[in-house]
C-alpha cells in the first residue's frame, strides 16, 4: 500500500489515516424482480481502486453504479465474487467487524441528506455522536467545516445554505469519522456545472491532503476526466476501464 501523504497541519486533523485499497473480483449482484425474473444489476465486475486514488464509475441511469457502490460499502452483499478491502474479504466479516468497516467509510449522496432541523455543526457531528472517539468531536467538526470553507456557518440550518454549500457540509460530515474510503453517489448531480466543479475540486483536495481513496458515481465527463481512473458500466457490465 502506498504511503499516505502527510495530513494538513494545524487543527486536530493530523490523525486521519491513509486510503483504503479496494479490490473487486468477479462481483455480481442479481435482483429478483417479479415472479421468477432476475435482473443482473452488477455483472462480473473486476478491478482495483488503489489506496489514495480518485475513481469514477460512469454509465447511464440504471447501469449499476449505485449497486456497485453499495457492494463496496457493505450496505449490500454480492451474490458472487469478492470485495476485498486492504486484504480482507468483506464476506468473511462478522456483524461487528462489518459495522466497524461501514463506520470507516464516508458516504456522500446526490441529495446531500442533511437533517433539516439540526444545525450545520450538529449535522457534521451526528455520525459520531453514539461513539467514543479519540478526539474532541465538536472541535473536529468545526475544523472540518473550516476545511470545506464553511467555518462561519456552523450555527446555520441547512436550509439557509445553497446546494453547493449543503454538499460541502455533507462532505465534512463524511470526513468526521476519519474515513479511509469515500463513496460518493452522483455528488454533483443536483448542482450546476460550476458548483459541481468546486465540489470535485474539494474531493480532489481531500485525496491530496489525506490520501483517502475516493470512488464516485457520476454522469459528468468533466469530472471523469479529472479522476485517476474511470470504469464505465453498461447494463451492469464494465465496458471500459481506463485511466483518462
Ligand atoms: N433493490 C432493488 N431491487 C430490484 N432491482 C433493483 C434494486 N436496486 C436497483 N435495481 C435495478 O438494478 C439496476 C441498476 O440500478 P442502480 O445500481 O441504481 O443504477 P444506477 O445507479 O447506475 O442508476 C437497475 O435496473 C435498477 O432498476
Ligand atoms: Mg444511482
Amino acid at each position: 500500500m502506498a504511503q499516505p501523504p502527510p495530513a494538513p497541519t494545524g487543527s486536530n486533523l493530523e490523525s486521519l489515516p491513509g486510503g483504503a485499497d479496494v479490490e473487486l473480483a468477479h462481483v455480481s449482484r442479481i435482483y429478483q424482480v417479479g415472479d421468477g425474473t432476475t435482473l443482473t444489476a452488477v455483472d462480473d465486475i473486476s478491478g482495483i481502486f488503489a489506496a489514495g486514488s480518485v475513481n469514477a464509475i460512469t454509465g447511464a441511469s440504471g447501469s449499476g453504479k449505485s449497486t456497485l457502490l453499495h457492494l463496496i460499502g457493505a450496505i449490500d452483499r454480492p451474490d458472487s465474487g469478492t470485495v476485498v478491502v486492504d486484504g480482507t474479504d468483506l464476506a468473511g466479516l462478522g456483524r461487528r467487524a462489518l459495522a466497524d468497516y461501514r463506520r470507516s467509510i464516508g458516504f456522500v449522496f446526490q441529495r446531500f441528506n442533511l437533517l433539516p432541523t439540526l444545525t450545520v455543526l450538529a449535522n457534521v457531528i451526528a455520525p459520531v455522536i453514539p461513539y467514543r472517539t479519540g478526539y474532541d468531536k465538536k472541535r473536529r467538526a468545526l475544523d472540518l467545516l473550516e476545511q470545506v470553507g464553511l467555518g462561519q456557518r456552523a450555527r446555520d440550518l441547512p436550509s439557509h445554505l445553497s446546494g453547493g454549500q449543503q454538499q460541502r457540509v455533507a462532505i465534512a460530515r463524511a470526513l468526521v469519522n476519519e474515513p479511509r474510503l469515500i463513496l460518493a453517489d452522483e455528488p454533483t448531480g443536483n448542482l450546476d456545472t460550476a458548483t459541481g466543479r468546486e465540489i470535485v475540486d474539494l474531493l480532489l483536495s481531500l485525496r491530496d491532503g489525506f490520501g483517502v481513496t475516493i470512488v464516485l458515481a457520476t454522469h459528468d465527463l468533466l469530472i471523469t476526466e479529472r479522476c485517476d481512473r474511470s470504469m464505465r458500466l453498461q447494463d451492469g457490465h464494465c465496458v471500459d476501464d481506463a485511466t483518462p
